[in-house]
């Protein structure tokens, strides 16, 4: 039997306890309600439904130009919404069609580095899969890790490992977006997998194919910390994309993702690596890299 000290003890301990977990519920429901209210102001706005999301990595926004535009949306008109600092990273909302499906593309993303939390950063792509988006297609720059990459490559995701990245499902679950521990065994859809690959036989693309590692930025990596992911299995590494794909998985859409090699990750390559260099990159893989896109999209 516990005696009166004990008593004193287990109070604290319940109240410490109830206060973490009241915490924890005050934090879920201002993230919620953010999120409906961005929801409610981008409905406000336009009343166009889409089919499939997709959000533009580093230097890949000019995609947005084969897009049937129908209508856009800056990120900066929505109240609360999360805005891009990164140059490269133009921040709206494009709604349109690509072929007959009806899409909407984020041209630009915001970045855990940033300073953002990692619910303001899978914020956009909880919103689009509330507009409708059942299907979400990734897009990212990227260093390449597996030594036979090379820059301009591109790599479809088939996998994912977050390095040192926050998990934005940590707290108490929102049970009304999915589930408290939803698997993670399949979240680059193989179907969608496959319609990558036929698309990219169809446009003569060369593809290659691995696993995306997120670490957190905004440094790039130190030549040990490439050595450690090519140990871990990693074939290319950036500083998206993950965070998204557990918040998307989590809400259940079917995701798919490709990675823009834009140079060889840090010791793999001769010279130190530059934001511009990703960039110019980018900017040299982005017709293949359209024309993947849009064949992708078009066969969904
Ligand atoms: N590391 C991390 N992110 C990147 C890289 C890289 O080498 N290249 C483009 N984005």
């Amino acid at each position: 039997m516990g005696d009166f000290t004990d008593f004193q003890r287990f109070i604290p301990d319940r109240m410490h306890k109830l206060q973490v977990r009241l915490k924890g519920w005050w934090k879920m429901r201002q993230v919620y309600e953010k999120l409906v209210n961005c929801v409610d102001q981008v409905r406000r706005r336009t009343d166009f439904v889409p089919r499939a999301a997709i959000v533009l990595g580093s230097g890949l926004g000019d995609y947005a130009e084969d897009i049937r535009v129908e209508s856009e949306l800056s990120y900066g008109e929505i109240e609360g919404f999360p805005v891009s600092t990164v140059p490269g990273h133009a921040g709206k909302f494009i709604f349109g069609y690509v072929g007959d499906v009806p899409v909407v593309c984020m041209k630009g993303r915001v970045h855990y580095y940033e300073g953002y939390p990692v619910s303001d950063v899978v914020l956009p792509v909880r919103l689009m899969k509330l507009l409708g988006a059942e299907v979400l297609f990734l897009t990212n720059a990227a260093g390449g890790v597996n030594s036979s990459f090379h820059g301009g490559d591109l790599m479809m995701i088939r996998d994912h490992i977050s390095v040192f990245a926050p998990n934005p499902l940590v707290g108490p679950n929102l049970d009304v977006l999915g589930t408290r521990f939803p698997d993670m065994s399949g979240v680059y859809d193989g179907g969608l997998q496959k319609v990558i690959r036929e698309a990219a036989r169809e446009k003569d693309i060369y593809l290659q194919e691995g696993v995306y590692a997120q670490l957190t930025g905004p440094s790039f990596e130190s030549p040990a910390e490439v050595r450690m992911l090519h140990l871990l299995g990693c074939d290319a590494v950036g500083m998206s994309t993950v965070a998204e794909a557990i918040a998307a998985n989590h809400m259940g859409m079917k995701i798919c993702g490709i990675s823009c090699i834009c140079n060889l990750a840090a010791g793999l390559s001769a010279t130190p690596l530059t934001h511009e260099e990703v960039q110019a990159a980018a900017d040299m893989a982005a017709p293949k890299f359209k024309s993947l896109v849009t064949e992708v999209v078009r066969r969904l």
